[in-house]
């Protein structure tokens, strides 16, 4: 959601003049978008401000002047602190707030207040409804927010209170924007959410759309070839969104489907509302009408009071569900989260241990998976160059990055490519066609192959 964020940050800036630059160093404006959700990422922050502040002195002794910005989460939770730390910084925004970005940068170069400009509020109106339209996408896969905030308030986690209560933009809104990203060139869409599960937009006759009806709407639009959605909670799989899974063919057999931890016992202490056999019947029900659906989790390790049997649990699970992909945390313990002043805090050596012994095994089934890929002709949505001349690098309908050599003209697009080799984290195979072995990708036209990257999106 950050990078979708960060791009939207970037409309409302180009009316400005502001364009997005390669490097910091020389930019007139540097808008760090940060992360709250670990303490290892909130930390990152100070120290690029630490960076920031000599490219931003190098820049006045030039005779410039280089705005910097704080915004995202880091910022909503410790705005204040940021102000009083690091004067180098002018602006401090929440994620409610950037459609006021051009305000704010107005009021900097006009001269700036004594310790910045500080804007976290949470807005009674929507940003949505103040952003300029979404400018073309980079690439054919592209993102689009439909729901923010989050009211379920796991213990570990900041979200309810950084991004603030959930909310869901009006589906004529998510519609249009997906009409015109596909226009641009879009072949995929993710619909982004921190609970994108609970959508519950307002709809174009009366009354709400869970996700389910919005997924089989966007299905309708012509051109519109993938669509994923993310970040999901178990909770919110219902009877209707399982189906969708069934029968949109346009929906990618992969999901992104976090349980944290395979314990009931802690699985009620972070308060997630369901217990383990719960999330592996969802499982069942979505393998059911889905064979082919690969998934993927979150999972946090060293949760407090969190036992050798409790965490053996989880490894059950994993071993039960088999993932084709997985992240795992050590549990951080966050400012304000009830969690966070529990008794039994799991010991940091603990913690190391188990998230190694998890990641081996999620390993082990991301290889074997990745494995299991070889010898299939899979669907490769094109997206960048790859390192090698001639290679492009892509996604299989699984998120699994597809090496593949391929014309210029194949960028993005899709096509099919025969998998040939296999790695740890990737993928390699040669184009599938049954002609000369290059394809014209699909759901793009071209004039002709020479010009084909000119007239691609
Ligand atoms: N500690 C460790 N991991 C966390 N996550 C969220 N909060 C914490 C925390 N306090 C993880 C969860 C979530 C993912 C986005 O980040 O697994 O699903
Ligand atoms: Fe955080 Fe997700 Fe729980 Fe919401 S559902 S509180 S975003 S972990």
């Amino acid at each position: 959601m950050n990078v979708y964020d960060s791009a939207r940050m970037a409309d409302v800036l180009a009316p400005l003049g502001f364009e997005p630059t390669e490097t910091p160093q020389g930019a007139d404006m540097v808008i760090l978008n940060t992360c709250h959700i670990r303490e290892k990422a909130a930390e990152k922050v100070f120290s690029e401000l630490g960076r920031l502040r000599r490219y931003k002195q190098e820049r006045e002794a030039e005779g410039g002047r280089m705005i910097i910005a704080v915004a995202g989460c880091v910022a909503q939770a410790e705005g204040r602190e940021i102000v009083h730390r690091a004067p180098q910084v002018d602006v401090v925004l929440g994620p409610q707030t950037y459609h006021r970005l051009p305000e704010m940068v107005a009021k900097v170069l006009r001269g700036l207040p004594d310790g910045g400009i500080l804007d976290t509020d949470f807005p009674a109106e929507s940003k949505f409804d103040h952003l300029p339209e979404a400018a073309a996408p980079q690439g054919a896969a592209a993102f689009l927010s439909v729901q923010e905030g989050c009211d379920k308030f796991c213990t570990f986690c900041v979200v309810p209170y950084t991004r603030g209560a959930e909310y869901s933009r009006p589906v004529a809104d998510v519609v249009a924007e997906a009409e015109r990203l596909v226009e641009a060139g879009a072949l995929e869409i993710t619909l982004l959410g921190q609970n994108v599960n609970a959508y519950h937009g307002e709809a174009p006759d009366e009354g709400t759309w869970g996700l389910a009806r919005l997924i089989r709407a966007l299905a309708e639009i012509d051109g519109l070839e993938r669509l994923r959605y993310t970040t999901s909670h178990p909770r919110d799989m219902d009877g209707d969104l399982i189906a969708a899974h069934g029968e949109v063919e346009q929906l990618m057999p992969y999901l992104h489907l976090p349980v944290q931890s395979g314990s009931d016992r802690v699985l009620e202490a972070m308060n997630r509302r369901h217990g383990a056999d719960d999330y592996r019947r969802i499982v069942d029900r979505l393998r059911t009408v889905r064979p082919d659906l690969a998934l993927s989790s979150d999972f946090i390790v060293g949760f407090p009071g969190e036992s050798d049997r409790d965490f053996a649990e989880t490894l059950r699970l994993v071993t039960d569900v088999g993932y084709a992909q997985a992240y795992s945390f050590k549990y951080s313990p966050r400012p304000g989260t009830p969690a966070a002043g529990a008794d039994h805090q799991v010991p940091e050596p603990v913690k190391i241990e188990r998230l190694a012994m998890i990641q081996q095994l999620l390993n082990e089934q991301q290889v074997s998976f990745n494995r299991a890929s070889l010898g299939k002709v899979m669907p490769v949505l094109f997206e960048r160059r790859g390192k090698q001349p001639g290679q492009l690098v892509g996604r299989s309908p699984y998120m699994q990055a597809v090496h593949a050599l391929a014309p210029d003209s194949h960028m993005h697009g899709i096509a099919d490519v025969r998998i040939e080799a296999g790695h740890a984290k990737s993928l390699a195979g040669r184009l599938s066609g049954r002609d000369s072995g290059a394809p014209a990708p699909r759901g793009l036209t071209f004039d002709g192959a020479e010009d084909a990257l000119g007239a691609a999106p």
